[in-house]
């Protein structure tokens, strides 16, 4: 018998994007890739790809229709900003990622924020949006209250500054405000929360959803969670899906949210079929919305994607037909990745060369190929993160080892942070919640 192979189109190029690759191929589809590095480990696993901007859909558009794509999985969030799912649906292209209305979610905190308000969603933060200097100045100046200071749109995780964070004082938040109403038109002011971030990703179909575990990750160049933030520098997942520092009550009402929030989306006419990753935090009165992302998390979805048992290329369709599974099967494993990424990597990053053995990737081991270009043994850096390493054991600290095990397979100048996952990291974060 003939088997039908059937055409998986992926658009981009990072780690997340190998890990997605490599879920694809591993399910049976024939992957094709759009992206705008040559990521060695994609091209290795696709039967064909194309190199070019990933911002410029209709080449992407006329790439599915002459490689007679069966279904696509458009991953960064700069290209769900762009109209390429309505485009790809248009010629009758299965799509299992939101179209740019839905992708709102995430591309407008403001969408994302009046979402929740209008439809009584729990979780919200108390939030403005300004548009004048004055009016901003005077509500951060006339309260105690701290403030998280957001653009409206896309800042690739570098654009938010909180009070007693990255913000030092009241004057600061009111001219990072300035900055911001200058360069954009307007400012998001949130209450500040405190608490244990943790983030909760899940498949939705536009009316069902299917979570998957939740993982931590870690934003601060600098161990210790110090220094300036970053897209990522690593993150943990435990063996049961769920995380000490955090209460399995927040975890039940993130879910519950984010189901919600899938409601809403329909109700109002803008249905949202993708993965929808949801970063919370475990506040005292409950679990609290920081960001709805329209997309795995980097790091967080490659995390998730080691673990999945199930055939992906199916959750692919599922979400695309509204037929998706409300659970999934993932191996009772924790998982720690640690990335390496050039010197400098959130100041002023030196990009150089890594030799790498891939072939000391194992059950326990992976190297997952982000923003680089090169061979899958000779990788050229980027300015920005080069390689996922992912520990999977029965514990954190165990997976943490697993990684740092392995360390002699790469060479070459590079930073990570070492304390990610590992038994005294864990140790104070568990006396830090309790
Ligand atoms: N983990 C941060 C992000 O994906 O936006």
């Amino acid at each position: 018998m003939v088997k039908i192979m059937i055409k998986v189109l992926l658009v981009g190029g990072g780690g997340r994007e190998d890990a997605i690759a490599r879920s694809i191929t591993r399910s049976g589809g024939e992957l094709y890739s759009f992206m705008k590095n040559e990521n060695p480990s994609i091209i290795r696993n696709s039967r064909d790809y194309r190199i070019g901007d990933e911002l410029d859909h209709s080449t992407i558009l006329n790439y599915a229709l002459e490689k007679n794509i069966d279904i696509a999985f458009v991953s960064p969030d700069p290209v769900l900003d762009t109209p390429l799912v309505d485009s790809l649906t248009a010629k009758g292209i299965a799509v299992a990622s939101p179209n740019q209305s839905a992708a709102r979610i995430e591309t407008s905190k403001e969408y994302m924020r009046n979402l929740l308000l209008e439809h009584n969603i729990p979780g919200n933060i108390d939030y403005r949006i300004f548009k004048d200097y004055e009016e901003m100045a005077c509500y951060v100046r006339k309260s105690d209250d701290e403030y998280a200071i957001k653009p409206i749109g896309l800042t690739g995780g570098k654009g938010v500054r909180v009070m007693g964070e990255q913000i030092g004082s009241r004057d600061e938040a009111i001219s990072y405000g300035d900055e911001v109403i200058k360069r954009n038109g307007e400012v998001l002011v949130e209450k500040k929360v405190t608490g244990e971030e943790f983030s909760l990703q899940v498949y939705s179909d536009g009316a069902h959803i299917s979570p998957m575990p939740i993982v931590q990750d870690y934003k601060r160049a600098f161990e210790g969670d110090k220094g300036p933030n970053t897209g990522g520098m690593g993150s943990i997942s435990d063996h049961d899906g769920l995380l000490p520092i955090v209460k399995k009550a927040a975890v039940e009402q993130a879910k519950g949210i984010l189901q919600k929030v899938v409601d809403a989306m329909r109700e109002d006419g803008n249905p949202f079929r993708g993965v929808m990753y949801g970063q919370f935090m475990q506040a005292p009165d409950g679990a609290k919305i920081i960001e709805i992302n329209s997309r795995f998390g980097d790091p967080e979805g490659m995390n998730v994607l080691t673990l999945l048992e199930d055939d992906f290329t199916e959750v692919l369709f599922g979400i695309a037909g509204g037929n998706l599974k409300t659970s999934h099967n993932y191996m009772k494993k924790a998982t720690v990745l640690k990335y390496i990424v050039p010197d400098g990597y959130g100041i002023s990053p030196m990009p150089g060369e890594l030799e790498v053995d891939p072939e000391s990737e194992n059950d326990a081991f992976r190297i997952y190929y982000s923003a680089v270009s090169g061979s899958m043994q000779k990788v050229k850096m980027s300015s920005s993160r080069s390689l996922a390493l992912i520990g999977i054991a029965d514990s954190i600290p165990e997976a943490s080892d697993i990684v740092e095990s392995k360390l002699g397979s790469i060479h070459g100048k590079y930073s990570m942070r070492h304390d990610i996952g590992t038994r005294e990291f864990l140790k104070k974060k568990m006396e830090k919640v309790s």
